[in-house]
């Protein structure tokens, strides 16, 4: 596995939209390995594939979902990859909280997203799977997804929430 550069703002690739995968090879198993690999060292919860230069329908989400209270979901991290992710449903409630980006460091944007989501993709074998979430990973999908057709938190905020200087707590 490697770690891959990650696009920062600025950078015209965030703003494309991607093709969908064709080939289920060792290539794309490759891929997958390093951004999870990628999103792990930068300390993030979903990476997209036009976030490390590759502009196909390719997402990963950290899946925290059976993390006990109290354990660091990136001690034994497990994510959920997606690919060419279709979103199927989603709830109207929604939710407005800020939200950050590895491509835009520092910047967290309110942004509404819907509280549950159901999506279906295919997984690095060429099999396809739905799934159902909710909060987080409902959210991180839908951030995830919109990555793929250039669309980033700079598109979707209402405001954004200057953190540099906060104080650690
Ligand atoms: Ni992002």
């Amino acid at each position: 596995m490697a770690l891959r550069n990650i696009v920062q703002d600025g950078d015209p690739i965030l703003k494309k939209v991607c093709r969908p995968v064709t080939k289920f090879d060792d290539r794309l198993a490759t891929l997958l390995d390093d951004m999870q690999e990628t999103l792990i060292d930068a300390g993030g919860l979903g990476l997209a594939g036009p976030q490390v230069g590759i502009m196909r329908r390719v997402f990963i989400c950290l899946d925290e979902r059976d993390v006990p209270e109290g354990q660091d979901s990136f001690e034994n991290p497990k994510f959920i990859e997606f690919i060419n992710a279709e979103i199927l449903e989603m709830s109207e409630e929604t939710e407005t909280i800020y939200e950050g980006c590895l491509s835009f460091p520092g910047r967290n944007g309110a942004i509404t997203r819907p509280l549950r989501v159901k999506a279906r993709a295919f997984d690095r074998e060429g099999n396809p799977f739905e799934i159902e979430a909710e909060g987080m990973l409902a959210r991180c999908i839908c951030h995830e997804n919109n990555h793929l057709d250039g669309i980033t938190i700079l598109d979707l905020a209402d405001h954004f929430y200057e953190d540099e200087y906060e104080d650690e707590e």
